[in-house]
């Protein structure tokens, strides 16, 4: 199986020295790239910026900004059989990057933002035969957000992560997601490490993949 997946945040740059991003420190896109390779798949995984040593037998792309980001799911999501979407992709951007370090005597007191393509969205009309997964990172509402996202970004599988916890979540090894399946199953799985977590969801991609190659 050939297994697109994207990690950690994106960063969108206010000038050389600045940017805007968020607390993904690309654990658990990490993770799932490791259990492909462990499970005998093909991985190209596209990172924004983390901390994480590359996963051998991965073909990694490395990108900063939410734009380099749906670039490179563009050039490779029709070669693969699933994409996981596990960054956390930057939604607003600076409407302006300075070449040159603002300094605070320039005046600038507030920052114009426009927002960034929606990945998921932008790449509805390829998604055919493949598998797509995307995260829902939440701090209310939890299975509400993540069952609206599930249906408006066209996904087959949501999983559903509650961020606001200190014990799962960002930065740390363990998490304690929800399944959500466009056919309305739900599935909770017990607090684990993302290794585990990974080999659930890869196992999970699996045999959907598997069934839409032989359908019953
Ligand atoms: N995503 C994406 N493109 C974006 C933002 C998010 O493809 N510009 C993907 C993420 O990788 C994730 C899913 O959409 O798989 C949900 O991301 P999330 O940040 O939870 O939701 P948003 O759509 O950004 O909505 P909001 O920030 O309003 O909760």
């Amino acid at each position: 199986m050939k297994l697109l997946i994207t990690a950690g945040p994106t960063r969108e740059p206010i000038d050389p020295v600045r940017f805007i991003s968020n607390r993904s420190s690309g654990k658990m896109g990490y993770a799932l790239a490791f259990a492909g390779v462990e499970r005998g798949h093909e991985v190209v995984l596209i990172s924004g910026p983390v901390s994480i040593g590359s996963p051998g037998g991965v073909q990694v792309e490395s990108v900063i900004t939410a734009k380099q980001m749906l670039d490179a799911v563009l050039r490779h999501v029709d070669e693969c059989d699933a994409l996981i979407m596990a960054a956390a992709v930057c939604d607003w951007s600076p409407a302006t990057t300075s070449d040159q370090k603002i300094k605070k005597l320039d005046g600038l007191s507030t920052l114009a933002l426009v927002r960034t393509a929606d990945i998921l969205q932008s790449i509805e009309s390829r998604k055919a035969h493949r598998v797509f997964v995307g995260f829902a990172a939440e701090t209310q509402d939890l299975m509400n957000e993540a069952k609206r996202k599930l249906h408006s970004k066209g996904l087959d599988l949501i999983v559903a992560n509650d961020v606001s916890r200190s014990d799962i979540g960002f930065e740390v090894d363990a998490n304690e997601v929800v399944l959500l399946e466009r056919s309305g199953t739900v599935t909770l799985l017990p607090l684990m490490s993302k290794h585990d977590v990974a080999h659930r969801l890869i196992e999970w991609v699996e045999n959907r993949v598997n069934q839409r190659a032989c359908p019953a």
